[in-house]
């Protein structure tokens, strides 16, 4: 069998009292894009800091393309990129400078600093403000310019800690087709995030945790499939309204919702035929919805199907829960 490019066993992290990561296993295949999902204090930083060589775990092991990550940290840093989740490039340097620099600290051969930093800073479309120092760039233009300091060695395993968070559509767009790129000249990756849709647009596989544990390993279509990829939102004004409104269409549609305040929840494979089949029962029902919404199953949606509850930072808590 061939050898994963990352094995981690039995994974934990303690700081102090508070079980960051708590025995996790799974393993990364060579060459494809791995997602670790999962709401804010997941643990998905601690897992990169330690496969990093950061932070020391507090027991199990974790192997990186077959060296321990504790005592043999020199050679897996020497093997891996890291784009963290907060900037690490200098922003008093400029694009080029900074690629520069990192080429020298990754002790890349001289002759090929130069060609490599502008090979990047033109791949990842920084050719025209790689003079202008960073701290000019956009958000969108730091992130680039993160990932392609991560590349400046060309490690075959890349970890991109929560690569688009704060990116504009379309930047994160520019930046999945920039990861999809890499993937295909062979580079394993494993990247974080907490949107579902980014996993599913990037990874082969995903692992999903929750306050340090791994509740589902799996790929993204399975893990839909067994949700459904759609959930149809109905507020119907009020609780009294909601509770009606899903006993009609259960009785009628076989469909069941899931109730929280006035809101009706429904997920399901395709919204059309059934949206227009609840609207027209509610309808003759007098019962209109006050609003109706269709969206992509979301990491809330996965993680109340998962757990039966919501992430402490999902929508539903986020403004306070009915
Ligand atoms: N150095 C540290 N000292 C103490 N607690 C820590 C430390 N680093 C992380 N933690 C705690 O460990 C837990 C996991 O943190 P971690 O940063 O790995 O989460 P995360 O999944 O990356 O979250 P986010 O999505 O917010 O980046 C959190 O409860 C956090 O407060
Ligand atoms: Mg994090």
């Amino acid at each position: 069998m061939e050898r994963a490019a990352i094995d981690v066993d039995g994974l934990s992290k303690r700081f102090g009292s508070l079980v960051a990561l708590d025995r996790l296993t799974f393993e990364v295949r060579p060459g494809e894009v791995f997602g670790l999902l999962g709401p804010n204090g997941a643990g998905k930083t601690t897992v990169i800091r330690i496969l990093t060589t950061i932070l020391h775990p507090s027991a199990g092991r974790a192997e990186v393309l077959g060296h321990d990550v504790v005592r043999e940290a020199a050679v897996v840093r020497r093997l891996i990129g890291l784009a963290g989740q907060y900037a690490a490039v200098d922003p008093n340097l400029t694009g080029r400078e900074n690629l520069r620099l990192i080429g020298r600290l990754t002790r890349l051969a001289r002759s090929r600093i130069r060609p490599r930093a502008s090979a990047l800073l033109h791949r990842f479309d920084l050719a025209a403000a790689a003079d202008r120092p960073v701290r000019t760039y956009s958000g969108g233009m730091r992130r680039r310019l993160d990932v392609a300091a991560a590349l400046v060695a060309e490690p075959p395993l890349l970890f991109l800690d929560e690569p688009t968070t704060g990116l504009d559509p379309q930047s994160r767009n520019a930046l999945w087709e920039l990861i999809r790129e890499l993937v295909s000249d062979g580079t394993t990756v494993l990247l974080t995030t907490q949107h579902l849709e980014e996993a599913d647009q990037l990874a082969e596989r995903i692992v999903v945790v929750d306050e340090g544990r791994l509740i589902a390993d799996d790929t993204p279509a399975a893990l839909k499939a067994h949700l459904g990829n759609t959930v149809i939102e109905l507020d119907m004004g009020d609780r009294r309204h909601a509770v009606t409104a899903a006993a009609t269409i259960e009785g009628r549609l076989g469909e069941t919702a899931e109730i929280e305040g006035s809101r009706l929840r429904l997920p399901c494979r395709s919204a059309f035929g059934l949206l227009r089949g609840i609207l027209n029962l509610l309808e003759a029902d007098g019962l209109a919805p006050r609003n109706v919404t269709v969206r992509e199953s979301s990491l809330d949606d996965v993680f109340l199907a998962l757990t039966g509850h919501r992430t402490r930072t999902g929508p539903a808590t986020a403004g306070g829960r009915e």
